[in-house]
């Protein structure tokens, strides 16, 4: 084997040394010293509750200093920063560094989802123009079009649960709604969602750093047949357009106005798996949240008007996503706290949903809670979720709709979390539905 053969076959090794190995050894060490950073990292690798921890660094700051990084669980820090021209996300910005020339050269060609040319680790002006070319399709309007099709799925879907004894409600709903309503808007043929799904699964992980070696390479796998279907599925559609987002990009390529290939296969894979990873748990979270509420449940009975508002009372509960995060690109100030250049902050969306300053008994679920929409669970700025009104709406209809087809749904003992750190949600959640 040539020399060049053999450090080919050394870098994904190198890849999981630099992001997984390195930095859990040292999180380890420093939530061993106290350190908030690493005791929030160690804290939710075991799926436990978080919200004492989210007050302690909130106590310590609206900035709280760690080893390596800051952390903020403050409402008003996490919302100027994320909104900041000068911060950006870490895998946008060249790292000259011995270690960062490194991790470009281990670098795997296949998609990521934070890594570029995904929209969420790019910045301006290649981020304003993907960001055009798919904007238009999850406007508030948009979405609304698809409301009545998103009604018909979920229907569908419990149709097919209506006569069974025990489900596990992850499996045959929760994951499966916002699979196929995301994959109708990509023009991802039905006998692909079982596909997407697993790969979905399979390479949720891929967002955590501090994976073990076959947890790691198992993402990885998962990332590399995702590709290569990827490859295939606007292969298909450049030969079968038809009325879709994709359909749509592939046609922009082609004429040489939209993305090159590389940028397509990257947006088109970030949207659909951010389509149905996140949604899936706002769906679990939901039922598990109202089936632990039943007073809530039975208020959403009388007053069906609430539902809007209780999905959002869930986002800011119970959010999807646990955390994202920053590096300054200048020396700078947030919230009264200066930073110098290369400050990386870690913003913690689920601890800014608990700041009491904003949300009054925050550990409450209420779902009349006049300003629950003023969560911070699809982040804000430049980055803030494409999809958040489609998430919106397949979270109200499908969490309406199972409720009031099954009012005697009820949870069984084995539900269980998902052991992934940053996507926040439920793996199983067996059920009996009357
Ligand atoms: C409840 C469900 C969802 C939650 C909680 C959620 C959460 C988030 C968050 C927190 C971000 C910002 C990350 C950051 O700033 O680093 C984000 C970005 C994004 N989300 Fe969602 N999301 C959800 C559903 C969806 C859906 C259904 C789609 C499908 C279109 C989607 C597509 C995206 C995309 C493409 C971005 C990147 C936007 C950019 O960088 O400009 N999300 N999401």
């Amino acid at each position: 084997m040539t020399l060049n053969g053999v450090l080919d076959r050394a870098k994904p090794a190198v890849r999981w040394g630099l992001a997984h190995a390195l930095p859990r050894t040292l999180m380890r060490r420093e939530a061993r010293r106290g350190d908030l950073q690493g005791r929030l990292v160690a804290a939710a690798t075991k799926g436990h509750d978080l919200s004492g921890l989210f007050d302690e660094i909130r106590a310590a700051g609206p900035l709280a200093p760690g080893r390596y990084t800051w952390t903020t669980t403050t409402h008003a820090a996490v919302r100027e920063l994320l909104s900041s021209n000068d911060f950006r996300t870490r895998s946008s910005m060249p790292d000259a560094s011995r270690l960062g020339r490194l991790v470009t050269w281990s670098a795997s060609d296949h998609v990521h989802p934070v890594r570029p040319p995904s929209l969420l680790a790019v910045e301006p002006p290649d981020h304003t123009r993907y960001r055009k070319l798919v904007t238009r399709v999850f406007t508030a309007r948009a979405v609304e079009q698809l409301r009545e099709r998103t009604q018909q799925i979920a229907n569908q879907l419990l149709d097919e649960l209506t006569h069974r004894g025990p489900v596990d409600l992850v499996k045959s709903y929760c994951g499966l709604l916002p699979v196929t309503v995301i994959s109708e808007i990509l023009g991802v043929r039905p006998q692909d969602h079982g596909r997407v799904l697993s790969f979905g699964a399979a390479a949720a992980p891929s967002l955590d750093f501090g994976l073990g070696w076959r947890a790691f390479r198992s993402v990885e796998t998962a990332l590399a047949q995702f590709d290569a279907w990827l490859g295939d599925h606007l292969e298909y559609l450049r030969r079968h357009p038809g009325d879709n987002l994709l359909s749509q990009l592939v046609a922009a390529r082609d004429n040489g106005v939209g993305l090159t290939g590389t940028e397509l296969k990257a947006t088109a894979g970030l949207v659909l798996a951010a389509g149905f990873e996140t949604t899936v748990n706002l769906l679990g979270n939901g039922i598990a949240l109202l089936t632990r509420h039943p007073d809530q449940l039975a208020l959403l009975r009388e007053r069906p008007e609430l539902w809007s508002n209780a999905v959002e009372e869930v986002l800011r509960h119970d959010p999807p996503v646990l955390l994202t995060g920053r590096t300054a690109v200048r020396d700078t100030e947030v919230a009264g706290v200066t930073l110098p250049r290369g400050a990386i902050v870690t913003t913690v969306l689920a601890g800014a949903n608990r700041d009491p300053q904003v949300f009054t008994d925050p550990a409450a679920f209420d779902i009349t809670r006049a300003n629950a929409r003023d969560h911070v669970s699809f982040g804000a700025g430049r980055h803030y979720c494409l999809g958040a009104s489609l998430a919106r709406m397949e979270g109200e209809i499908g969490l309406r709709t199972i409720f009031e087809r099954f009012p005697g749904l009820r949870l069984l003992p084995g539900s269980s979390r998902r052991p992934t750190r940053i996507l926040r949600g439920y793996e199983h959640l067996p059920a009996t539905l009357t």
